[in-house]
């Protein structure tokens, strides 16, 4: 039989663990940025404001004169996340067990061993596969709205343009995966690892269920919150937040509901009045005759109603009197008496 020689002196390619490397960095970054985007998604709970004003600090709008923002700034954030969201998946289906026999294998082995970080791994696997799909719908719309982030628009893609489901299932698997991811990279590469190990695997297992509590919490609060909004906004979907419509409205019903401070004549007036009832009267005279020509001529109107009145019954008084009527049920009277006819 023919012994197999393995040329050992082929060496080993260092670029799995390159790959490795690479996908723990894409990871790390991802996994940051998920907290602190959820942070910043989450500034919903704080009211519209809030939202608002992150939305557009996130547009850089504080350099421009304007206060406007640049949805340019917003796009190329999406797009590096979104080039590092496909290169870490890229790394990451590496791990997949890609075969049904693989899956088996895996599957009865957790089964055997009952070790909690395999069973992360292989949850890990399922959330990092369906966020292929949701995470890359989601980016896409990202992408191409740059512009279009405020709390009436979020709120709108929430509940009008029905994504919350999406969000729903993709908040879980992303806090899942991601707090499972940094977890996982502090025990690869040793971080945080203090005296006893085991002590701090099982600190650093704790913050790792306490933050995915936390930001799950947080994420379905935020999401409830932009369904309310979107919800009683529906009839306006698509109409943008106008902070400085917000502003103006508000500050009248600041205003509107303050004691308008009375100007310092009308104070000095108002005082006046109190001191000398008499010159009210005075006053209420010259104003009786002061009353302005139209009252005038209503009154006369009204006080010459009867006089019509009078003379109406007067016309009707001589008609009654000789009793004559034609065809039409005009008065003979007239008729004749008029000169053009003569
Ligand atoms: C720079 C890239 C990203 C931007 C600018 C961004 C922006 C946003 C915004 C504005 C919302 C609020 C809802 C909306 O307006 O439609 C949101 C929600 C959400 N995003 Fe992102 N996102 C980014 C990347 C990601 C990634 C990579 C994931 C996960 C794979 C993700 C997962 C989520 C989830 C789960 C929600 C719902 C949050 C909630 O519970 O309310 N996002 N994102």
């Amino acid at each position: 039989m023919e012994r197999l020689i393995v040329d050992d002196r082929i060496k080993k390619s260092r670029t799995p663990a390159r790959l490795d490397l690479a996908q723990s960095g894409t990871g790390l970054v991802l996994g940051l940025f998920m907290w602190v985007h959820m942070l910043l998604v989450a500034s919903i709970l704080l009211g519209k404001g809030s939202f608002n004003f992150v939305a557009r600090t996130m547009e850089l709008s504080f350099l421009s004169d304007t206060g406007h923002g640049y949805p340019s700034a917003v796009f190329m954030a999406v797009f590096c996340v979104f080039s590092l969201f496909i290169i870490h998946a890229a790394l990451g289906v590496r791990k997949f067990p890609i075969s049904w026999k693989q899956h088996t294998i895996i599957r009865s082995q957790m089964g055997m061993m009952k070790h909690s970080d395999t069973n992360l791994w292989y949850w890990q696997v399922v959330t990092g596969f369906i966020m292929f799909f949701l995470g890359s719908v989601h980016l896409f719309i990202m992408l191409t709205n740059p512009g279009r982030i405020d709390p009436y628009l979020s709120s709108d893609r929430v509940f009008s343009a029905s994504m919350w489901p999406l969000y729903l299932i993709l908040l879980v698997c992303v806090e899942v995966h991601g707090t499972i991811g940094l977890y996982r990279l502090c025990m690869k590469w040793g971080w945080f690892g203090g005296k006893d190990p085991v002590k701090s695997r099982e600190k650093l297992k704790m913050i790792k269920n306490r933050a995915t509590i936390f930001f799950l919490a947080i994420g379905s609060l935020a999401l409830l919150v932009f369904f309310i909004i979107g919800w009683r906004h529906s009839d306006r979907a698509g109409e943008p937040y106008n902070h400085r419509l917000v502003e103006r409205v508000e500050a009248a019903v600041i205003t509107e509901a303050e004691p308008v401070a009375a100007e310092p004549e009308e104070a000095a007036e108002a005082e006046a009045s109190e001191e000398a009832p008499g010159e009210t009267e005075e006053a209420a005279e010259v104003e009786a005759s002061e009353e302005s020509p139209v009252e005038a001529v209503e009154a006369t109107e009204t006080e010459a109603a009867p006089l019509e009145t009078a003379e109406a019954a007067a016309a009707e008084a001589s008609e009654e009197t000789p009793a004559h009527s034609d065809a039409h049920g005009e008065p003979e009277a007239n008729h004749h008496t008029t000169p053009d006819e003569e």
